[in-house]
């Protein structure tokens, strides 16, 4: 077998395959120009079509467009009310923006541990670390697997909590023939360039609640409200709000790509339904369970490293991997282990087991609409050449 690049070998490829990568089309670009060059270059015609199209698109009766998803997570915990005081369950497995959004309003997040065949919160677990104080739960579904939401919202139906469903990896997903974007009381999206669909930097909340969708669209422009219509320009601020806007050139971006969002998905369905055939065999991988009753979204392919059967650590194999020319890369350091949610939660190890396990197993390999099988079969030949040169 040839040497590792890693130790001074020939790469599997010539140049670096990321692991994540935004389609634009010509007519993407004629879409952001046609709205640079018209009347209003933000909070113009394009937000309201962008709006609109993506609410239909899952069935939802509102989506309300936000800078980014982080602001759209803020923005969903602030419409819930979520204040000092209240806790906010959700996983460690995601990126730090769902528990900052908690912690943005003074809320408390709650880790629970998650299952370890669908990596998706553990339902038994959310009712073990749930209080007096839980007011919100904010399910992710991570890699854009739904979540087991039959057995979330009962709890939080039971309770009362509201549900803030973090889907900015499954939008274009189904659980149960149900649509993400309907499964929870607000479900929030990033079109960030790795997401499925992009407008740069761009979120968004998707509601079936006319309260809240009032609330989030005073919530990103100052909380600025207009209690006399006949005179717009007298406006009231009655709550501190923000500036979460998307530009109207963005939302012309995110409707051009929301079209392509089916045909996005199949590249992505196609090219993951390749690797698990390609890597189910592997004696040094096994694959997250993906259950029959949902649609993945596919934003990202993980597998978990068979460390039993590796004499090197996950460190050592990213790094081997990326040599190559594999753009690998680890989703998530989990939440709690920040030096910020450390010290301030006082959050330690042992917290949740079966994530820390499976956190120091994490590989995500290289998954976006425009991947070749050619690219495919390098990142398969570099698995083999690694872990194969690992084998214990
Ligand atoms: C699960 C999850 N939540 C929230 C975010 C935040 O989205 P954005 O980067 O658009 O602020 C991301 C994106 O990185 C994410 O992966």
């Amino acid at each position: 077998m040839d040497t590792l690049a890693l130790l001074g070998g020939p790469p599997i490829r010539k140049t670096l395959l990321p692991y994540a990568r935004q389609t634009i089309e010509a007519d993407d670009v004629a879409a952001v120009g046609a709205a640079l060059t018209g009347d209003w270059i933000t909070q113009g015609p394009a937000i309201q079509q962008f709006e609109e199209a993506l609410a239909a698109s899952v069935g939802a009766a509102h989506a309300v467009v936000f800078a980014n998803g982080t602001a759209a997570l803020h923005a969903a915990c602030w419409a819930a009310g979520l204040a000092p005081g209240d806790e906010a369950i959700t996983t460690p497995l995601t990126f730090a923006a769902t528990a900052n959004a908690v912690v943005y309003q003074g809320a408390h997040p709650v880790f629970a541990d998650v299952e370890a065949a669908t990596l998706n919160l553990d339902a038994d677990v959310v009712k073990r670390v749930a209080t007096a104080r839980t007011r919100a739960l904010l399910p992710v579904d991570f890699a854009g697997l739904p979540c087991d939401y039959d057995a979330l919202l009962p709890l939080a139906r039971e309770h009362g909590w509201v549900v803030i469903a973090d889907a900015a990896h499954s939008l274009g997903g189904a659980y149960r023939d149900r649509a993400v974007g309907t499964l929870a009381d607000m479900t929030t999206l990033s079109l960030h360039p790795a997401k499925l669909i992009t407008s740069g930097e761009g979120g968004a909340v998707l509601t079936d609640s006319d309260r809240y969708a009032e609330r989030l669209r005073a919530m990103r422009h100052h909380g600025i409200r207009h209690p006399d219509a006949g005179r717009p320009w007298r406006y009231e601020i009655e709550e501190l709000g923000y500036n979460y806007r998307l530009t109207d050139f963005q939302a012309a971006l995110g409707l051009s790509q929301l079209g392509k969002l089916g045909r996005f998905w199949s590249a992505r369905n196609r090219l993951a339904r390749r690797y698990r055939e390609r890597l189910a065999g592997s004696p040094f991988l096994e694959l997250p369970a993906l259950p029959g009753d949902v649609r993945h979204g596919w934003h990202l392919f993980v597998a978990l490293l068979r460390r039993d059967r590796l004499s090197a650590d996950q460190d050592t194999i990213l790094r081997a991997l990326r040599a190559e020319n594999i753009g690998v890369t680890l989703h998530y350091p989990l939440v709690y282990r920040h030096p910020f949610y450390r010290d301030r939660l006082g959050l330690g190890p042992g917290l949740c087991p079966v994530a820390e396990e499976i956190e120091r197993r994490l590989v995500t390999l290289p998954l976006f609409p425009s991947m070749t099988a050619a690219d495919q079969d390098d990142v398969v030949a570099a698995l083999a050449k690694v872990l194969g040169h690992f084998a214990r």
